[in-house]
């Protein structure tokens, strides 16, 4: 009876908790003492009720177990007890008071530097993939209530105390590789963001289906509100910008309000600001270069999803495209580079089931265009798939029937060079 007590007193912990931070210190260390100490309860009947399971596997040691486990990868809770499995699988078992501090000494300067501003106008400090807690909303709040919001002095606490509970720990690429720098910084800041992400227009003339379930391309009052908000909004805040990524959200050349932007930039109003990049690539011709003759010298990395080397699973991964017409540009793209037009470029490949095998022969095929790198991504669940489908197409679980020739081939020697990076080093730890 004491032990069911006990079960629902965490249940109702971690539930309140809510799915966007993991869980605090101090939970996670009582949670450690209590279920060691009792037989553990295999439950998967909610997501909170398979947390604490999560969290009574990793007490009793059985961190292959909680790595192994199928869950919802979005909810940061999850993110951490993985972390924690992969933490103490590595380097041991520390004391409980320093459980939930495993980051503690290290940094990360994003969340001091950066704004992504999404659909809406809504703010966060980091990718909102992985740092899901909005800090604040561009198009109806001033930057400094955005910028030292209560929900981002918390995010920088969350730095600062080595919790980084607003991140998620499995899927930022800085701390999944072990990457983040060792720095104390504090959480108000006189001084604004320096680099952006402009994600605020999903407009896009593909409808990949790990991104949505349709093609979206806004137009009448919404399209033109965010010229509005470019103008109103973004535009003056880029004037003392180093950096903007355009985009994460849609395709900076098939969006009004993105082409609307890049017309707009110039080096004399925006002198220190480096532009990068991010585009499926179909629309940038040649032509399309000369179009922003105004912004060369501003460019300082394309970067193409590309996703296949097949036309045939091209046009399955990034529906609505032909790679037929893709290759001239990423050729063009590549001449570019070498004439220092550009300063980096990169290609970029989501893994699923669908294109996998194609992986080497990206490799090669981003060699041969130019490329400065390739980044192959993991396939995140963004809502666009239905869960069957999401999970067939997910080849890294290690329950995909196909998982064990994925990981033969991450193994291959080219996986290795510095010309390719991936988001799967913690499946190869323990070779
Ligand atoms: C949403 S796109 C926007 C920029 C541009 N349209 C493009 O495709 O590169 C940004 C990046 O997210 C990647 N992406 C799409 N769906 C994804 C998913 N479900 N998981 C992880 N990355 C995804 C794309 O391949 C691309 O590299
Ligand atoms: S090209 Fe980019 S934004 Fe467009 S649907 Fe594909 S992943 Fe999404």
């Amino acid at each position: 009876m004491l032990t069911l007590l006990r079960f629902a007193r965490f249940y109702a912990e971690i539930k309140a908790n809510g799915s966007c931070r993991s869980l605090k210190p101090r939970l996670i260390q009582r949670l450690y003492r209590t279920l060691r100490a009792l037989p553990v309860r295999e439950d998967h009947s909610s997501s909170t009720a398979f947390i604490l399971t999560l969290e009574s596997w990793l007490a009793h040691g059985e961190f292959d177990k909680v790595l192994a486990a199928s869950a919802d990868e979005t909810d940061l809770r999850i993110q951490d007890v993985k972390f924690r499995a992969q933490h103490y699988r590595t380097h041991g078992i520390p004391d409980i008071s320093a459980m939930g501090f495993e980051l503690r000494g290290k940094t990360c300067s994003i969340p001091f530097s950066k704004l992504d501003v999404l659909p809406s106008g809504t703010c966060h400090l980091c990718c909102a993939v992985w740092q899901r807690q909005p800090v604040g909303n561009i198009f109806r709040q001033s930057i400094n209530d955005v910028w030292n919001s209560s929900e981002a002095r918390e995010i920088r606490e969350g730095v600062n105390d080595g919790t980084f509970r607003y991140c998620g720990k499995q899927l930022c690429a800085l701390i999944a590789a072990r990457t983040l720098p060792v720095h104390e910084q504090t959480q108000v800041l006189s001084v604004g963001p320096k680099h952006f992400n402009l994600s605020y227009d999903r407009s896009c003339n593909l409808s990949c289906p790990s991104c949505r379930s349709e093609k979206i391309m806004e137009a009448g009052a919404k399209r033109l509100f965010l010229e509005k908000m470019t103008n109103d909004k973004i535009l003056p805040l880029l004037k003392t910008g180093e950096s903007v990524h355009i985009t994460g959200s849609g395709d900076p050349f098939a969006s009004y309000a993105f082409r609307h932007l890049l017309q707009s930039l110039n080096s004399k109003d925006y002198p220190a600001l480096r532009i990068r990049l991010m585009t499926n690539g179909l629309l940038l011709t040649e032509a399309e270069w000369e179009k922003f003759s105004h912004l060369h010298g501003m460019i300082a990395a394309v970067n193409v999803s590309v996703d296949a080397v097949k036309p045939e699973t091209y046009a399955i991964v990034r529906r609505g495209g032909d790679l037929n017409t893709l290759i001239p540009n990423l050729e063009f793209i590549g001449r570019l580079r070498t004439a220092r037009a550009i300063d980096r470029y990169l290609l970029a490949f989501v893994v699923q089931t669908a294109n996998f095998r194609e992986m080497p022969d990206f490799i090669q095929l981003a060699r041969r265009v130019g490329a400065d790198q390739v980044h192959f991504q993991r396939l995140v669940d963004w809502n666009s798939m239905n869960p069957d489908d999401f999970h067939s197409a997910s080849i890294q679980t290690r329950e995909h029937p196909e998982h064990a020739e994925f990981m033969d081939t991450i193994r291959r020697p080219e996986f290795s060079d510095p010309f390719v990076v991936h988001e799967f080093a913690e499946l190869l730890e323990g070779d």
